[in-house]
């Protein structure tokens, strides 16, 4: 089926210039980009993003990490994609991420583990409207699709 997932480029992976490879792996695996914007999320909007967390011990940490500097927000369109794309970004904690996930390549530390990616269906659709207008989310064919789904 079909599915739109909310993915972001954490405030350290752009600062420290990984938004290209990161975006390479994406369009490389055969998962098409819908919408991408940088944004500096204000403290506001990255309580809504993370409510789920609020009650939890790292809920302040976790606030000034990601309003700390610019992040790559975007919307990934695919097959079964808000699953897949989780297993392309790796465990939470990056020191038990699979080498070859994004997490697993590039990152060490759970506080500072570069990407945010949709866990359900409702979460991406909360995420993707919590971050883009409708008109900002292109529509727009794959001319190789049928190279990359049968
Ligand atoms: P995300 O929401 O950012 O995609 O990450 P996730 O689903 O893999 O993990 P989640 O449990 O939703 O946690 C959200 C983010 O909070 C930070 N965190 N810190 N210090 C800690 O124990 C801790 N636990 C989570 C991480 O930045 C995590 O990605
Ligand atoms: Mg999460």
């Amino acid at each position: 089926m079909m599915e739109k997932s909310f993915v972001m480029v954490k405030p350290d992976a752009v600062e420290r210039r990984l938004m290209g490879k990161i975006l390479t792996k994406f369009e490389e695996k055969g998962l098409q980009i819908i919408a991408t914007k940088m944004i500096l999320i204000t403290e506001d909007l990255a309580k809504e993003h993370y409510a789920e967390h609020s009650e939890k011990p790292f809920f302040k940490s976790l606030v000034e990490y990601i309003t700390s500097a610019p992040v790559l927000a975007m919307v990934i369109q695919g097959d079964e994609c808000i699953s897949v794309i989780r297993k392309i970004v790796g465990s939470t904690n990056p020191k038990e991420a699979e080498i070859g996930t994004i997490r697993g390549d590039y990152a060490m530390d759970t506080g500072r583990n570069i990407i945010h990616a949709s866990d359900a269906p409702d979460s991406a659709k909360r995420e993707i409207n919590l971050f883009f207008k409708e008109s900002e989310i292109m529509d727009y064919e794959m001319p190789d699709i049928n190279m990359i789904y049968e």
